[in-house]
């Protein structure tokens, strides 16, 4: 299997998108650890992969606290356990007309979708680098952060900053045998998309070339390339797995 000697920490991987990146990791040979700001979910996805015959650890970790993440850190260093693959996948978005955002709404979009990945990094990109070992960073932004998306001025403007993140990364981690690369899912069948409005959600499905919003799975193939020996010469690079809805140059 391709990912036979990867340890993979997944955000957000107690549903949606981070749930099928984690599950499909461990399908592929990888010893995955879940972490999502719902200890319970988590669990529920680690169970999910065991009882596959996975391999599988759970951790509530929220991306906006860095004292969890830091448990979460030493926990997995004590036990040998420093993942060489990073999948930086939690987000969260609302839509909402710019004009009638607060200042507080503005600052729980970027704390979570942009400060979470950048922390969630720093944390454990340490330890990968001092394995020397190298290793896999991938990043899922969104082509709200490519192309923009009306209702989600301050959720693409973070997105974009972890596609401009994921570049200089590349860049600079390449010297340690590290790639960084960034998945951009369009729109894609979760509860995060269901809690738009239908009319919305409507309109969307009639945009995309194939008729059809992505299945959580479609973004995970992609992730586990990223993570994948065959991808290792891959780096800094921003792929949109969106039905053909965006073909950003
Ligand atoms: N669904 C889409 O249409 C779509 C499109 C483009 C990009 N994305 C991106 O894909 C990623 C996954 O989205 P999804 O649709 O699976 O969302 P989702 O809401 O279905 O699942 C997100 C998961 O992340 C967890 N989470 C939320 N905030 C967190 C935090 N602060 N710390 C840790 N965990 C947290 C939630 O508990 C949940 O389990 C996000 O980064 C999102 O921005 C989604």
């Amino acid at each position: 299997m391709q990912l036979n000697a990867r340890i993979a920490l997944v955000t957000g991987a107690g549903s949606g998108i981070g749930q099928a990146i984690a599950v499909t990791l461990a399908e592929q040979g990888a010893k995955v650890i879940v972490t999502d700001m719902s200890a319970e979910l988590a669990a529920q996805t680690a169970k999910l992969i065991q009882d596959q015959h996975g391999v599988a650890f759970s951790y509530g970790m929220n991306v906006c606290e860095p004292e969890q993440i830091a448990h979460v850190r030493e926990q997995l260093l004590a036990q040998n356990m420093a993942p060489n693959v990073l999948v930086n996948n939690a987000g969260w978005s609302t839509s909402q007309a710019f004009l009638k955002n607060t200042p507080e709404l503005w600052d729980k979009l970027i704390d979570i979708n942009l400060m979470g990945v950048i922390r969630v990094t720093r944390a454990f990109l340490e330890p990968m680098v001092q394995s020397e070992k190298g290793g896999s960073v991938v990043n899922v932004s969104s082509d709200a952060g490519r192309v923009g998306s009306s209702g989600e001025s301050v959720y693409a403007a973070a997105k974009g900053g972890v596609i401009a993140l994921t570049k200089s990364l590349a860049r600079e981690l390449t010297r340690y045998k590290i790639n960084v690369n960034c998945v951009c899912p369009g729109p894609t069948e979760t509860q995060l998309l269901r809690a738009n409005p239908e009319n919305y959600v409507e309109a969307l499905l009639k945009a995309i070339p194939m008729r059809r919003f992505a299945d959580p799975k479609d973004i995970a193939q992609a992730v586990a390339y990223f993570a994948s020996e065959p991808a290792s010469y891959v780096t800094g690079q921003i792929m949109s797995v969106s039905g053909g809805l965006t073909m950003a140059g």
